[in-house]
Formats: C-alpha cells, sequence, structure tokens
C-alpha cells in the first residue's frame, strides 16, 4: 500500500493553488509533475558541479561526465538494455523518432512499405510522411476498432515482404490503449521488419523490457515520468545503431576531422552532437530512481484503482461519453453531448482543474470518432479520490452552466 500523503509531500507543485483554488492535476499524459528529489538533483548539478562533459580534464567536467554516463546507465538498467551504448540520449521523443526516420530515409527507396498504427501522436505520423516524401516508400495504417484498439487482423492483411518497418505507440496518448505491442513485434519480424515502439505514454505506467521484447527501437521521454522536459532516449540495437547514419553533425560525434574527410565517434556518441543537456540528463536518472523506489507494481495497481473508480463516476454523468475502453492506463478522454471539450477544460480551469483538451496531436484519432476532440483527465498515482470526487462535481457544474 503506498502512503499517498507522502507520496504527496514529495511533489511541491500540489500545495499550490490556481484561481484561488487548490490545484488537481490531471494532465499527466501532456507532463507528470517533477518530485523535490529531482528538483534538488537539478540545484545540485548547477550549484556544485555545472560543466561540459566529455572534454574537459578538469574535475568539474569529470564530475558532469560519471553523472551523466551513470545517469546513461540507470536508463539502460531500468529498459533493460543489453548495452550502455544502446542508449542514445535526446532531446525527447520527438527528436528520437527522427533520429530513426531521416536515418532510414536514406536506407529505404521507392516502393517499400511502413506502417503505423491509427492510434499514433503526430509525432509518430509525420517524419514517417516525410520519410516517404523523400524515398517514394509507401505509409499504410492498422485501423482502429471503435474501443480504442486496433485490429491485429488487419495488421496481418498490411504485412508483407515490402514492409520495412512499423512504428506503434505502446500506449496510446489520447485513449491511453496499450497496444500488443509483443505480437505487434513478432509479426513484423516474421516478415523481416523492423520495429519502433514509442514508449512516451507508456514509461509512466510500464517498464518495458527492449531485450524481451525483442524491439528494433524504443523511445521515450523524461518529462513524462517525473524527470524535466528536453530529454529522453532512443534504445536500438546495436547493429542497427550502427547501420544507420549520424542525425546531426557536430563536435563530440566525431572520431577524426579533417578538410577532406570526417569519420563519425562509435555508440553513443555518434548520435549525440553538440553539448547534451547535461543536467536534463542526470534529472531522468533520478526519476528513474524515484519511480523505481516507489515500484512500477504499486503505481499500476494504484492508478488501476483510480481509473476505475473515475470511470464507474464519470459514467453515471448523463450524456458523458469515455473514448477508448479497452486495455488501458489510467487516461480517460470524454465528451459531453453537444458542449464542445475547450469549454468544459476552461470551466475546469477555473474551478482549478488542469485537464487537456483537444485532438491531444492525434487528430486521425478524432476523425475516426468524427469529433472535434476531448476532454482528457489523465491519472497519476499522486492523484486521489477526493480529487476525481471534485471533478465530477465540477463537471457537473459546468455541464449546467453550458447546457
Ligand atoms: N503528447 C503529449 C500529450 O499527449 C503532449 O499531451
Amino acid at each position: 500500500m503506498l502512503d499517498i500523503n507522502k507520496i504527496r509531500a514529495d511533489f511541491p507543485i500540489l500545495k499550490r493553488q490556481v484561481h484561488g483554488k487548490p490545484l488537481i492535476y490531471f494532465d499527466n499524459g501532456a507532463t507528470s509533475q517533477t518530485p523535490q528529489i529531482v528538483i534538488d538533483t537539478i540545484v545540485d548539478y548547477y550549484t556544485n558541479y555545472n560543466a561540459n562533459i566529455h572534454r574537459g580534464v578538469h574535475t568539474l567536467s569529470q564530475e558532469a561526465t560519471d553523472k551523466y554516463e551513470e545517469a546513461r546507465i540507470k536508463i539502460q538498467q531500468h529498459f533493460n538494455a543489453k548495452h550502455a551504448y544502446e542508449i542514445i540520449l535526446t532531446a525527447g521523443t520527438t527528436e528520437s523518432v527522427n533520429i530513426v526516420s531521416s536515418g532510414f530515409s536514406s536506407l529505404l527507396k521507392e516502393g517499400d512499405e511502413i506502417i503505423v498504427s491509427a492510434l499514433e501522436h503526430h509525432s509518430n505520423i509525420v517524419p514517417w510522411q516525410m520519410m516517404c516524401e523523400k524515398t517514394g516508400a509507401v505509409l499504410r495504417v492498422i485501423p482502429m476498432d471503435e474501443d480504442g484498439s486496433l485490429r491485429l487482423d488487419l495488421f496481418d492483411e498490411l504485412l508483407n515482404n515490402k514492409t520495412k518497418l512499423v512504428f506503434c505507440n505502446h500506449v496510446s496518448n489520447a485513449l491511453g490503449t496499450i497496444n500488443p505491442i509483443e505480437a505487434i513485434i513478432h509479426r513484423a519480424h516474421k516478415f523481416g521488419a523492423y520495429v519502433l515502439i514509442d514508449g512516451a505514454q507508456a514509461c509512466p505506467h510500464i517498464k518495458a523490457d527492449v531485450q524481451e521484447l525483442d524491439v528494433d527501437f524504443y523511445v521515450a521521454s523524461a518529462h513524462k515520468m517525473c524527470g524535466p522536459t528536453g530529454v529522453g532516449f532512443l534504445y536500438g540495437k546495436k547493429e542497427l545503431l550502427e547501420m544507420l547514419p549520424p542525425y546531426q553533425g557536430g563536435g563530440e560525434m566525431i572520431d577524426t576531422v579533417t578538410f577532406e574527410k570526417t569519420t563519425y565517434a562509435g555508440l553513443p556518441h555518434k548520435f549525440e552532437a553538440g553539448t547534451p543537456n547535461i543536467c536534463g540528463g542526470i534529472a531522468f536518472g533520478a526519476a528513474i530512481d524515484y519511480m523505481n523506489a516507489i515500484g512500477f507494481k504499486n503505481i499500476q495497481d494504484r492508478e488501476n484503482e483510480l481509473l476505475r473508480y473515475a470511470t464507474e463516476k464519470l459514467l453515471n454523468i448523463d450524456g458523458l461519453k469515455i473514448y477508448g475502453t479497452t486495455h488501458k492506463t489510467s487516461v480517460i478522454s470524454f465528451n459531453i453531448e453537444n458542449i464542445h471539450p475547450y469549454d468544459i477544460g476552461s470551466i475546469l480551469d477555473k474551478l482549478g482543474i488542469a485537464v487537456r483538451t483537444g485532438h491531444h496531436c492525434a487528430q486521425p484519432i478524432m476523425d475516426f470518432y468524427n469529433i472535434p476532440g476531448t476532454v482528457r483527465a489523465s491519472l497519476s498515482f499522486y492523484n486521489t479520490k477526493e480529487e476525481i470526487d471534485f471533478l465530477i462535481e465540477s463537471i457537473q457544474k459546468a455541464k449546467m452552466m453550458l447546457s
């Protein structure tokens, strides 16, 4: 059993007020909040050992380098990569996806096929469309069902010997659907296709094991799992990262440079040009430690209980429809008949409640349901049933005002 009061005390922001009301933060899908230990890690870095890494013989540079590389190992261990150099530290999930898509732009040819799922975030659609424009490859889509699950039967029909790559999120950001990535990876591999899984929305809830999954690429962001913004990672199998060309040219990604020819550094540096987000990387490591100390089993049990409680109460509201009713994380996307999601979100904000409204960077999902967007309450382990009760009361109030 988690001591929720103790956990909530770890998050200073949860004590603040918004419009004179206690903050109720239900926008964890957009970004999670930051525990004091991660904030302290950031302050400690800038107070005591701010320096550039991999470059200096001086003490500060060595201390910063050691901490940064320790963070890489924490990420490696958390996601169970075989080697630390298979973890590329990036600016976040979007950059990680772009490293892979841009790399494959020079490897694919006209007529090759790639497959994405209907549940993707724009960051896992647009880079592949750009890649298709460059290469002449064809983009295919695994359709979705009314309950927010993927049509795996139709995935089988899309796969063939021309399929080179498959991309799917582990968890849908808009609906919370947990996708059957094991089956997707297994079936894609039978046709020799590589698979990239976007773990941005899974990482706060599920501890993915990249070796057990046998996934080729796995990407995620620190700020979804109690870490800072502006940092994330790309995991790739060694041989695939070696096969891909570098993403950006610059300092630290080289072995030798002359005006005639440059040779590139080995992994992971080949993909880490320029001064990285050093403090962010170190704080990412602290966030992973924080979440593991709570325990992912405890986190899941707690969030599933909150999800059940909130779903039951929300469905008692007349005219409220939840989108995404299949196996999912603690994300509830909903609308109330004849009311625009933005209007509900604005009234909830005045009452101190943070939710996201709109298409959630997943317009194809909204088109599927033929709606402009939804109100999305994304719950975290530090939320409470009392907060959910207040959400329900506030939605009733908003509904009365807007009907
Ligand atoms: N992708 C983030 C979300 O779903 C920003 O809100």
